[in-house]
């Protein structure tokens, strides 16, 4: 049957053509119903992107769910009994999005029994087919999380730490990653691999020697030996595209035990395409099979926004904004556009290769975050308030501060006996810091003048930003308590650093030398 281009939409010709190609390597549909228990994603929640999910009482009185993930089903219904099952699925899910739940489209695959290196470089092979079915400049890149947790088993840290270390590895977030290290504790030995594996970006072959050099372990062996055997099969299946090692990208330890790996394409700031073996989720099902699989996000092509050769900077309005532009100037990526007395608000300097937009601080990491930018400044402090995915490349050292409690002479925390009230243009970071310590507060969203709030009897304390201390001072109120201390950081859109890595490394390796 012919499907003209003039019958079918867009993302009607890419289902058509990865069921083809699903279809060709021997892949049967698997239909499913759009409703499902609620316990199924209650009892994996960490498995899920999100733990929002749209619920509503079934005819029986259960309590029902719209899918937000389709191979929690797949697993649940697939038979156990040792034949390999090859199934696709083309479905919608339902997930939050910006402020609101939407229908989006899946396409994807799973393989459930014996999963062995050579269904592993199938799976793989027909991932970069997949990104390359769409059309545009695609790549595939892949992590082993047997490799991460090998070396994050070999030092003795409780479950929150490591969560805390792949976060971090997940942000390429050198800087923290060195801090918390030294907060934990934890061996110079380890602390400096870590570091290692969160900078490293590079085809197997090119990374191998400095892997092996890291592993310490069994477990750290056995993932590269896999690597090593998957590189091979690969080669061998004539696979064109280079796939790049990349262990900043993490998953949920208790779900994940081996390789998983994303696709992205030029020009759409997320990635597109997500797997991964996922034997651990069959275990908790109580199954003994393997599993391995991924699905493609055909929502996603929508956001297509074309690249140039530019890299696009958000750079905060203000003081701090100054500051950093003249440190990219004195780096070499100066744009002399942006002395001129005007009110416009993109500057470019062509022979640098940088586009300047100048945007309100806390919406630096949006357009990050979004891929209007590739790269930005931000404070810690939105970092930590609205918490991007973004990568954390460098602390610049400028814009220091620190984000305090503080109250009125004579007021503590602990002298207030009821639920404390407390004043704050960071309630996420409030929240959080409050809820660590077990106390009980109503939070009081300010815009600025935090600190009238308790000299009003608005609030018994505030979370706020310090730096000279002067206006705690001249309002008598004093600091409590520090939560953490703020700089500015460089952040970078992820999509963004992996398909013009070479322009934002340098970048970021001359900015570290202006500093
Ligand atoms: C920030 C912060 C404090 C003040 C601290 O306010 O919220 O109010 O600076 O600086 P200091 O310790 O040097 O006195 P900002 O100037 O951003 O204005 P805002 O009060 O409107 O938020």
């Amino acid at each position: 049957m012919d499907f003209s281009k003039d019958v079918l939409r867009h993302d009607e010709q890419a289902i058509m053509r990865l069921r083809t190609l699903y279809r060709q390597y021997g892949y049967s549909e698997f239909r499913m119903s759009r409703f499902e228990e609620y316990e199924l994603y209650a009892d994996n929640k960490a498995f899920l992107s999100s733990g929002d999910i749209v619920t509503f009482t079934g005819a029986s009185g259960k309590l029902m769910a719209l899918r937000p993930d389709v191979t929690l089903s797949i697993v649940k219904n697939t038979k156990d009994d040792g034949t390999l099952k090859k199934v696709y699925y083309n479905e919608n899910i339902y997930r939050p999005d910006g402020f609101e739940f939407k229908e989006q489209m899946q396409v994807g695959l799973e393989c459930i029994g014996e999963i062995n290196i050579e269904i592993m470089g199938e799976v793989l092979l027909l991932a970069q087919h997949s990104l390359e079915t769409l059309g545009q400049p695609s790549r595939l890149d892949i992590s082993h999380m047997g490799f991460i947790s090998g070396l994050l088993n070999n030092e003795e840290l409780t479950a929150n730490q490591q969560f805390a270390i792949l976060s971090l590895v997940g942000e390429r977030n050198v800087p923290e990653l060195n801090r918390l290290c030294d907060e934990y504790g934890i061996s110079a030995a380890f602390a400096e691999k870590i570091t290692k594996l969160t900078s490293l970006y590079g085809a197997y072959e090119d990374v191998a020697d400095q892997l092996r050099s890291m592993s310490i372990n069994d477990a750290t062996e056995a993932a590269l030996d896999e690597l090593e055997a998957l590189s091979e099969v690969l080669r061998k299946k004539d696979s064109l595209m280079e796939i790049n090692l990349d262990f900043s990208i993490v998953t949920d330890l208790s779900y994940y035990s081996g390789l998983i790996f994303q696709g992205y394409i030029d020009g759409i700031p997320t990635k597109v395409l997500s797997g991964g073996r996922y034997d651990k989720l069959m275990r908790k099902f109580g199954k003994r099979s393997g599993a391995i699989g991924f699905a493609v996000y055909l929502d996603l092509l929508e956001r297509h926004n074309p690249t140039d050769d530019m890299i696009n900077i958000a750079l905060p309005k203000g003081r701090l904004g100054d500051i950093a532009y003249a440190m990219f100037e004195k780096a070499g990526y100066g744009c002399p556009a942006i002395y001129e007395d005007n009110r416009k608000l993109v500057f470019e300097s062509p022979e640098n290769g940088v586009r300047y937009f100048w945007v309100k601080p806390s919406d630096v990491p949006i357009y990050v975050e979004r891929g209007a930018a590739d790269i930005g400044v931000a404070g810690k402090d939105i970092l930590l308030e609205y918490l991007p995915d973004v990568y954390e490349l460098l602390d610049l050292g400028i814009g220091k501060c620190r984000m305090c409690v503080a109250a009125e002479k004579g007021v503590t925390i602990e002298s207030v006996d009821r639920t404390l009230r407390v004043a704050t243009k960071f309630p996420n970071i409030a929240r959080n810091y409050f809820e660590k310590q077990g106390r009980d507060i109503d939070i009081i969203g300010l815009n600025g003048s935090i600190e009238l709030a308790p000299l009003l009897g608005l609030s018994d304390v505030i979370v706020d930003l310090v730096e000279t201390g002067k206006t705690l001072l001249e309002n008598d109120l004093e600091p409590t308590e520090t939560i953490v201390d703020i700089s500015a950081r460089l952040i970078s859109n992820k999509v963004s650093y992996k398909f013009s890595y070479d322009a934002i490394t340098k970048l970021c390796k001359n900015i570290a030398e202006a500093l």
